[in-house]
């Protein structure tokens, strides 16, 4: 079977990818190539946590998705402040695509992969491994360093650099 028949036959895979993406980071920027190249379709999900408190509007962290993840034809991005189970059954998703960085990140993770299974039993959580580059990379410690004054050029794409600078520098 050639890849084209192969898809028809198994049907589009479709994924949600997750987050706060308050602001998108290089690391999540990886995690999307990656699972642009593993389903057919990828919708890139803003989300709600309630355990935090976002710095830029749902808009604003989906422009600057847009704005560095639009080359990759097979991704979508778009907000919603429901449950993701609910949202991932909507779009008739059959996987959620998260990056692990580092044991730390393991326990929340394992716990939520458990509960989207329950309430969406369909959908199977797959679990990226960061490159090891991006293993201490995170939204809070770019805003960290941005806030400041501190160079972010590292860590998120170059296309929303100065946007997120100007808007967390409280330094002259
Ligand atoms: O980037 P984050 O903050 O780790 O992403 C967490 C997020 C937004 C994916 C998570 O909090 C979430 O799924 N929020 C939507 C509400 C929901 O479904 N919560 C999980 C119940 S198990």
């Amino acid at each position: 079977m050639n890849n084209l028949s192969s898809t028809a036959a198994r049907g589009r895979r479709i994924a949600v990818c997750p987050g706060s993406f308050d602001p998108v980071t290089l690391g999540h920027l990886d995690i999307m190539q990656r699972a642009s190249q593993l389903f057919d379709r990828v919708i890139v999900l803003v989300s709600v946590n309630p355990k935090k408190s976002p710095s830029f509007t749902p808009e604003e962290r989906v422009e600057m998705i847009k704005r560095t993840a639009g080359h990759l034809k097979n991704i979508e991005v778009e907000t919603f402040d429901g449950l993701l189970a609910d949202f991932v059954r909507q779009k008739k998703a059959t996987a959620i695509v998260k990056g692990l960085r580092a044991v730390t990140d393991f326990e929340y993770e394992f716990q939520m992969a458990l509960a989207n299974k329950k309430l969406c039993p369909e959908a199977e959580t797959v679990f990226l491994v960061t490159r090891s580059e991006n293993m201490y990379l995170s939204s809070s410690v770019v805003k960290q360093i941005a806030s400041f004054g501190g160079d972010i050029s590292g860590f998120v794409p170059p296309q929303i650099k100065d946007f997120i600078a100007s808007r967390l520098c409280v330094r002259e």
